[in-house]
């Protein structure tokens, strides 16, 4: 589904480059739930965010489904960004005035879906991250991990290829991070959901498939946990 060939990210020129990633090469396959690790400074981010196309590879190649992603016009790399990638960030990302169900479905009536059609798939998104009954709530009003179901409820309401989740439970207790892994795994065995997701925390990694680590912007080790 993702392949990466020779992936090299610099930022800045001349004496100063910092050489973020040096040529990583691997294969994500349909269906995987894959962890990405690695001390502070490897390379992770930058990494998820050239696949989640929020960021350009200086070389490289970068395909999904057999589509050339590294090198679409930016109008094409947009539009897919928008419908078939789903990112979750660290601080999740959602607006405060608005209640859960309203932050998924903002993005629906962007695309232009109809009010009821966006709070329909609002709702189900949120029925499927173990939120019902929940949809009212402003994020105040929820606790860290609930919050940061809500941004997964955001990220997988359309459906998406992909979805990436970088650090998702770098700022919940073990006790929320249980339920967002909870999530994470229930979408990817039920629904088939490929999951690429960043983690420092080895216990994380019981709950994938897979275990990418990088040091200093290159690909060091490539573990599977469990055949599926
Ligand atoms: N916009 C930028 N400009 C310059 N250097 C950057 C930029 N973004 C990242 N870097 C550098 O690239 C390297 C990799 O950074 P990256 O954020 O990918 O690491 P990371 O593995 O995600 O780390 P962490 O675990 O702390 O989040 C680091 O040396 C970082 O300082
Ligand atoms: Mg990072």
């Amino acid at each position: 589904m993702i392949l990466v060939k020779d992936l090299k990210r610099y930022y800045g020129t001349g004496e100063t480059v910092v050489k973020a990633l040096k040529g990583v090469s691997f294969e994500i396959k349909k269906g995987e739930f894959v962890a990405i690790m690695g001390a502070s400074g490897s390379g992770k981010t930058t990494l998820l965010r050239i696949l989640a196309l929020l960021d350009d590879a200086t070389e490289g190649e970068y395909t999904i489904r057999g589509l050339q992603v590294s090198s679409l016009p930016e109008a094409e790399r947009s539009y897919y960004r928008l419908t078939q990638v789903g990112y979750v960030f660290q601080d999740y990302a959602l607006i405060n005035e608005m209640s859960a169900a309203e932050n998924v479905y903002i993005l629906s009536m962007m695309e232009g879906k109809s009010r009821k059609e966006s709070y329909e798939i609002a709702l189900e998104a949120l029925d499927k991250v173990g939120l019902k009954g929940k949809h009212s709530k402003i994020p105040d009003e929820l606790s860290g991990g609930e919050k940061q179901r809500v941004a997964i409820a955001r990220a997988i309401a359309k459906k998406p290829d992909i979805l990436f989740a970088d650090e998702p439970c770098a700022n919940l207790d073990t006790n929320n991070s249980k339920q967002v892994l909870d999530v994470f795994k229930e979408l990817n065995e039920k629904y088939g959901q490929t999951i690429v997701m960043v983690t420092h925390e080895p216990w994380h990694t019981e709950y994938v498939d897979r275990v990418i680590t990088f040091e200093d912007g290159n690909l060091v080790s490539d573990e599977k946990k469990r055949n599926r």
